[in-house]
């Protein structure tokens, strides 16, 4: 069993105790790979840090939608430098719209970085990390107007309907699954694995967040992936097995990895 987790916060302080531990465990548990996705300035240091100590690992740098505040062209430049100039670094993200947590008044900072950010994966030619929360229309019109199709990449801990995946699928985007598909209320991300192809499914944590029951509100990591799998598997109605197989190439292809030896 081979596992990739196309989205994780590893250098996140929640995992400061204890950190080198875990990653050594991630491998006994089958995860060959993980993105460290960076989400503020702050946070880009951090990736690359430890991305850098860790071979097994990739980073995907840029601007969360709720960090944005403070953010200029001078901070684009120096994203971009970072990512030309790191051989690792597999995606822009994550970017996108978080109509939660942002104030009206942010609203169109938020879509200005956004495109702005779009602009930056098609300069350095490499696949999104979208975040997008309660701004399904906004982020798709914003997707659409700027030929995200021609990007590529996924739209993670995917919340919409399964209409909305479908067109997201249609774009070439994967859809990423995480801990919320295990949850009592998750009816509508189960619907999403219900009706797209498992071809479009990328497996992700978002750790520390959204750990999969049984173990809802706990600390998340990438040893938790198989509660996923085997939820997505038995929606489906196929093995964890086929699950484990089909996401780990999805997760190469959609970063543009070569297959492992
Ligand atoms: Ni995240």
């Amino acid at each position: 069993m081979k596992i990739f987790d196309t989205h994780a916060h590893y250098d996140d302080d929640r995992f400061d105790e204890d950190r080198e531990e875990l990653l050594i465990k991630l491998k006994k548990n089958g995860v060959q790979h993980f993105v460290n996705v960076a989400s503020s300035v702050e946070s880009i240091d951090s990736t690359l840090k430890l991305v850098t100590e860790h071979p097994e690992s990739y980073a995907a740098l840029g601007i969360h939608p709720s960090d944005i505040k403070g953010i200029n062209e001078k901070i684009m430049e120096y994203i971009k430098e970072k990512i030309l100039s790191f051989d690792r670094c597999v995606a822009v993200g994550e970017i996108g719209l978080d109509y939660y947590w942002g104030e009206e008044a942010e609203r169109a900072d938020q879509k200005k970085w956004f495109i702005r950010q779009l602009e930056l994966a098609r300069e350095v030619k490499l696949p999104v990390i979208i975040h997008s929360r309660d701004a399904a229309e906004d982020t798709f019109n914003i997707m659409k107007d700027n030929h995200a199709e021609e990007i590529g990449g996924v739209v993670h801990c995917f919340s919409y309907s399964k209409e909305m995946a479908k067109e997201y699928v249609k774009m070439g985007f994967f859809i990423g699954i995480g801990g919320v598909v295990t949850f009592k209320n998750a009816k509508k991300v189960v619907e999403v694995v219900k009706e797209i192809p498992l071809e479009s499914i990328v497996l992700e944590t978002d750790c520390p967040y959204l750990t999969p029951s049984p173990y809802r509100g706990e600390r998340n990591s990438s040893v938790y992936l198989p509660y996923v799998a085997e939820k997505i598997a038995e929606i489906k109605g196929i093995s964890a097995d086929e699950v484990y197989d089909v996401t780990y190439k999805n997760a190469l292809k959609l970063y543009r990895l070569k297959e492992d030896a």
